[in-house]
């Protein structure tokens, strides 16, 4: 009996549905590049890019068929409008992030330690031994953007519970496997802090609000998500001016200043702000913060 062949679209739903959308992205590209003309091809490549976050590419892709995209231009220009949404965000879009991560999550723990001599779990326990002596126990912890539990690990002994929330389900399914947290949630950070009605005594968060520009709102859910006298610890990439800026790889950088203003601001006291080197980028320490924050009342 003669095959039918499956179209590259009907390939990239396939795709789509089991949530992999690198291979998703390269059918699709596969067949743009084969048949320019094809604008559902070429608009489903688009949509792809975004659900990605990456709006510049989005565009890139969308803006030049819309003129001659005929049944398709009402798809490529929501496509258009989603992007330009998407660049005015003042943090990292949750699918950039779930997509980047979700990626990058079998060969995490070895290029972070290898390439980069990863120390901000280290960093963080460091602070929190300073803070609170030893030996300190019993928190019931939240590690946010907790990765493959590489500092849930180093919190595991100062824990009665461990909590862990990430946004890249792959990222969780290896923290999973280590078997170091009571709990692990794949969501959006910002979305989990405001909706929780858990409450914690130490918040960690070792390398993650580097994907937020404006922290405000993360303070304020992790206020709420805090005991009376609880800490959050995180770090950060350094912005030697003030406010907060993106960087390179999309990662944002905040000021000392930033972080002791909108930290005050959500009711939190900014306790010690002190310089670190979270990792070393072209052989160069890359310039961080590792920040405490005490709620009192
Ligand atoms: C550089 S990794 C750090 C992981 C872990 N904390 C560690 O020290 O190894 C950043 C983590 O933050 C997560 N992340 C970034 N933005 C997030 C968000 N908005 N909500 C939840 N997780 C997020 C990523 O998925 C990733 O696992």
């Amino acid at each position: 009996m003669k095959r039918r062949a499956v179209s590259p679209l009907n390939r990239a739903k396939g795709l789509i549905s089991a949530g992999d959308l690198p291979a998703v992205i390269a059918e699709l590209q596969r067949a743009v590049a084969a048949t320019p003309e094809w604008h559902a091809a070429v608009v489903a490549l688009g949509r792809a890019w975004l659900k990605a976050g990456e709006p510049d590419r989005a565009i890139e892709v969308l803006a030049p068929v819309v003129p001659r995209a005929g049944v398709h231009r009402k798809r490529a220009e929501e496509g258009i409008r989603a992007a330009e949404r998407m660049k005015r965000l003042d943090r990292a879009p949750t699918e950039y992030v779930r997509h980047l991560f979700d990626q990058f999550s079998d060969d995490y723990d070895r290029a972070m330690v290898r390439d980069l001599h990863y120390r901000a779990p280290a960093v963080l326990r460091s602070l929190a031994d300073m803070l609170f002596g030893a030996p300190a126990a019993g928190f019931d912890i939240l590690d946010l953007g907790c990765g493959t539990g590489r500092a849930g690990e180093l919190f595991r002994p100062l824990a009665r519970r461990m909590t862990g929330v990430d946004v890249s389900q792959r990222m969780i399914a290896c923290a999973r496997a280590k078997d170091i947290s009571d709990e692990l949630t794949a969501a959006d950070l910002d979305i989990f802090l405001a909706r929780s009605r858990r409450r914690f005594d130490l918040l960690i968060a070792a390398d993650t609000l580097v994907y937020f520009g404006d922290l405000s709102r993360i303070f304020r859910g992790a206020r709420a998500r805090l005991r009376p006298g609880g800490w959050f610890l995180f770090t950060v990439e350094k912005q030697p001016e003030s406010g907060f800026a993106l960087g390179p790889k999309r990662r944002y950088r905040h000021s000392a200043e930033y972080l002791r203003t909108a930290a005050a601001k959500a009711g939190l006291e900014s306790m010690g702000i002190l310089d670190c080197a979270p990792r070393i980028e072209s052989g160069e320490p890359v310039q961080g913060l590792a920040v405490a924050l005490h709620r009192y009342g």
